[in-house]
């Protein structure tokens, strides 16, 4: 098949979070099993100033319309690798900054029109190069109306540029809500900003558009897919999406286990695997020493995500007394809001010995917690899919995770399947992740129970090439 895939980050050109990676493996895994992918991404000026960059070719300048002027930008090409081809759409006034959404604190103000250009860029892009995809699969807001776009296109040119286009929800709580005169940019029909179209309340939104005009609507695990047809998950967007509720599948991520694997990880100090695990020990003593933590014979937390509400950091902080009185440690690896940056600091300030944050984005730290702690924390209060209990379960870190989305997919919990478990689950509240933490103490300390545990996880095959068959399915059987 002829894939076409339009993102805005993807692992390891430019990464804010789990899209990225997803991006990068699910492309890569594809592209193994002899199709042909193309992926298109904004020219972020990290992008741009890449070393592989120098080696991209000018293919065309796209004239592309937004609101009342036509916007210049230029389409370039780099292959990576058999059968993979990223198509990188320059426009510096929109895409060279320093990163790609905004601040911690604040979007930019112009996201409306960058994301918006951006998706008749792709469009545009897809018509003059003649790519006619098999699949055209869009993911999250920022793409959200190419595949409405590219349908306009093709009645326009009277062509056909993708057979079938799919669109992926990666994080509901992202839609890319803009105020409703930003619809001018879109130089779509007034019909188009109406209830059946992207208007949502009284705003429009462009994840709206990938939902009500792909064929398909893909979601990162069979939970979060079920969820977000509730209001509690679904942000406000259940009702649009149980207008396609029969379009709508779940599929969990996988992992890279090329990046990620604890046998021939080169960011590790050591290597291990089931059957040695000395290497694991190494890695801790490493991220012990490279805190200035004190040694423990208890388990070191380890987390590592963006600092949002989304990733249940009130629930940690409300576990303060817990790690003050256990004699047991906490590593935070994570960059976000302020107002957790600050009170994570503040906190670690009051143990140093115990408790170390790092608010830096750190490739090869985020391997090191992983691979050097005891227990991973993921206590989300929602979370589409997850990838750090995948890595973690896969580096022999049981992980304690909310019984939310990909968490519940991907994690067996220990109490119910004490021979199969993974780690252990929990509803994603104070009372019940302190219970969690006090039961990995416990199991921490008991002859071979956290053996089980760990080994189990290091058994379980998380690789993409089982999530990327079931896309593969769900492209031929769509086309
Ligand atoms: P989300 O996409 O919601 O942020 P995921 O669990 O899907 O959550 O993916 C997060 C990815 O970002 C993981 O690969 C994780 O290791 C990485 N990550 C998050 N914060 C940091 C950080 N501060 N430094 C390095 N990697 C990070
Ligand atoms: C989102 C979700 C996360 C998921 C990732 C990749 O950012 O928050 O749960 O793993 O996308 O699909």
């Amino acid at each position: 098949m002829k894939i076409i895939h339009a993102v805005s980050e993807m692992f390891p050109f430019l990464k804010t979070g789990g899209l990225a990676d997803v991006a990068g493996a699910l492309c890569k895994s594809l592209s193994r099993f002899g199709h042909d992918v193309s992926i298109f991404l904004p020219g972020y000026r990290k992008i741009i100033e890449s070393p592989e960059f120098a080696k991209a070719k000018l293919k065309v300048i796209l004239q592309v319309e937004l609101g009342d002027e036509y916007l210049r930008g230029e389409l370039y090409a780099l292959p990576l690798g058999k059968r993979q081809t990223m198509y990188v759409i320059r426009r510096d006034e929109f895409f060279d900054r320093s990163s790609p959404y905004g601040s911690a604190n604040r979007d930019y103000d112009d996201n409306d029109r960058r994301f918006i250009w951006y998706c008749k860029a792709i469009v545009e892009g897809m018509r003059l190069l003649e790519l006619k995809a098999d699949v055209f699969h869009c993911h999250d807001w920022q793409t959200g109306l190419a595949p409405l776009f590219l349908r306009v296109a093709e009645e326009e040119y009277g062509t056909s540029l993708a057979l079938k286009t799919f669109f992926s929800i990666h994080n509901m709580a992202f839609q890319g809500l803009f105020p409703s005169n930003s619809f001018r940019y879109t130089n779509l029909p007034s019909e188009f900003n109406e209830l059946d179209g992207i208007e949502f309340y009284e705003q429009i939104s462009l994840i709206k558009g990938g939902i009500f005009f792909s064929d398909k609507i893909i979601t990162v695990s069979p939970n979060y897919a079920k969820e977000i047809l509730t209001p509690e998950f679904g942000c406000g967007m259940e009702g649009a999406l149980k207008t396609r509720s029969s379009d709508l599948i779940g599929i969990a991520n996988g992992i890279d286990t090329e990046v990620w694997d604890p046998n021939t990880d080169d960011r590790l100090p050591a290597n291990y695997s089931l059957s040695n695990l000395e290497g694991k020990r190494t890695c801790r003593s490493h991220l012990i020493e490279k805190l200035g933590l004190a040694e423990t014979e208890n388990p070191i937390y380890g987390i590592v995500c963006r600092l949002t509400e989304q990733k249940g950091l009130d629930i940690l902080l409300s576990q303060m007394s817990f790690f003050s009185k256990q004699d047991c440690r906490l590593v935070v690896l994570g960059l976000g809001d302020p107002k957790f940056e600050r009170a994570l600091k503040r906190w670690a300030r009051t143990r140093p010995d115990k408790i170390a944050v790092c608010t830096v984005l750190d490739e090869t730290m985020s391997h090191l917690v992983e691979a050097g702690s005891d227990y991973c924390l993921m206590p989300s209060i929602f979370e589409p899919c997850g990838l750090n209990q995948m890595y973690s379960q896969r580096y022999g870190t049981p992980p304690l995770a909310s019984n939310v989305g990909g968490l519940h997919d991907t994690i067996d919990d220990f109490r119910e399947n004490p021979e199969t478990g993974t780690g252990l689950l929990f509803e994603p509240s104070e009372p019940h992740f302190k219970n969690a933490l006090e039961e990995s103490l416990s199991i921490f300390r008991s002859e071979g129970e956290y053996q089980r545990m760990q080994a189990n996880g290091m058994k379980r095959d998380f690789s993409w090439s089982n999530a990327a068959k079931e896309y593969e399915a769900l492209y031929s059987d769509s086309i």
